[in-house]
C-alpha cells in the first residue's frame, strides 16, 4: 500500500515536511499522525485518512495503481 503525499489537514507535502517512524507518518507542520500501512488518521488535527494506492512488485519493478 502507498499513501498520498498530501496531509489531509492542510496542503502540506508529507515527503517534504513529514517523518516516518515505527510505521507512523507524522506531519511536520501541526503533528498529525497517520498509520503508514493503511493511511488511517491517528491524531488531531487530521480527521480524514490519507488516500491509499495498491502496490505490486514484479521482477524488481514497483507499480503503484494511482488510477483507481
Ligand atoms: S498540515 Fe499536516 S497536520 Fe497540519
Amino acid at each position: 500500500m502507498a499513501t498520498a503525499d498530501t496531509c489531509t489537514h492542510e496542503d502540506a507535502s508529507l515527503a517534504e515536511n513529514g517523518y516516518l517512524d515505527d510505521g507512523t507518518i507524522e506531519c511536520g507542520l501541526h503533528l498529525a499522525r497517520f498509520e503508514a500501512a493503511t493511511g488511517k488518521a491517528l491524531s488531531y488535527p487530521a480527521e480524514v485518512d490519507l488516500t491509499t494506492y495498491a502496490v505490486k512488485v514484479e521482477n524488481g519493478d514497483v507499480f503503484v495503481d494511482v488510477a483507481s
